[in-house]
């Protein structure tokens, strides 16, 4: 008896094995999203987590907004990344005199006291609140070369310099193009004359000899 029963448990698991695999497969891929092979519908979600949601997608039209663009102008002050925000490169000191025109700005209250908080924002970091590089960069060092901003010969450069250092960066220290507006970059340089106790040029016109490659180092 027990030997007859093993003998037709022996030939049927083997089929039923095999169906039951392919049917759990089956099942299996049905339930992982597999359906769209035999069907139109959308596969079935256990879990859509964030699949499905509303958002705007590029060219598309959109009712949420009352023009019906999906696509927004960019914010005011924003700038794309990897975009040219100023048009000079580092060297370029020359062509920076009659290119960075002093736009003669109101001195009001307001932007001195904007120039003041864009300075010690941006620059007190390395140059210090007194623009003579007490600053805390210094002081934990080693940075290297950090000028005073108010010594005679910074004091000497032109406003035109001035914004194409800023904008344009020069040896070490980084551009701020993309950071401070033109406006504040204005402001800051006015502010920056207070601390320096002098008016400043607008510009220092390029002359032949100035071609010289050491205008733009630190040497300057
Ligand atoms: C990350 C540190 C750092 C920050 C922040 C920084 N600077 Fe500088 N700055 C330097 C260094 C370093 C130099 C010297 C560059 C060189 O070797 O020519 C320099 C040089 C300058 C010079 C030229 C001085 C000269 O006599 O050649 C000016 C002007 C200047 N900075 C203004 C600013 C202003 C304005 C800001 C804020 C918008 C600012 N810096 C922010 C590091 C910095």
């Amino acid at each position: 008896m027990a030997q007859s029963m093993s003998d037709t448990n022996r030939k049927l698991p083997i089929l039923w094995i095999v169906l039951g695999a392919a049917a759990s497969v089956f099942i299996v891929l049905v339930l992982w999203g597999k359906i769209t092979w035999f069907s139109d519908q959308a596969p079935v979600e256990f879990l859509p987590n964030m699949d499905h949601q509303f958002k705007a997608i590029p060219q598309s039209g959109s009712k949420f907004f009352s023009d019906g663009r999906t696509q927004r102008d960019p914010m005011e002050g924003t700038v794309a990344r990897g975009s040219t925000v100023y048009p000079l490169g580092m060297g370029d000191v020359d062509k920076a005199e009659s290119f960075n025109v002093n736009p003669h700005l109101e001195k009001t209250e307001f932007l001195m006291s904007r120039g003041q908080n864009r300075f010690n924002v941006f620059c007190s970091p390395c140059h210090g609140y007194d623009a003579k590089s007490n600053s805390k960069v210094v002081e934990r060092g080693p940075w290297p070369g950090i000028p005073d901003l108010t010594r005679e010969q910074t004091a000497a450069l032109s406003n035109a310099r001035i914004f194409h250092i800023v904008s344009a960066g020069q040896n070490l220290m980084p551009s701020y193009a993309d950071k401070i507006s033109p406006t504040d970059r204005w402001a800051i340089i006015y502010y920056l004359r207070t601390l320096q106790g002098v008016e400043g040029t607008d510009s220092n016109a390029p002359t032949v000899a100035a071609s010289n490659s050491s205008t733009t180092g630190s040497a300057q």
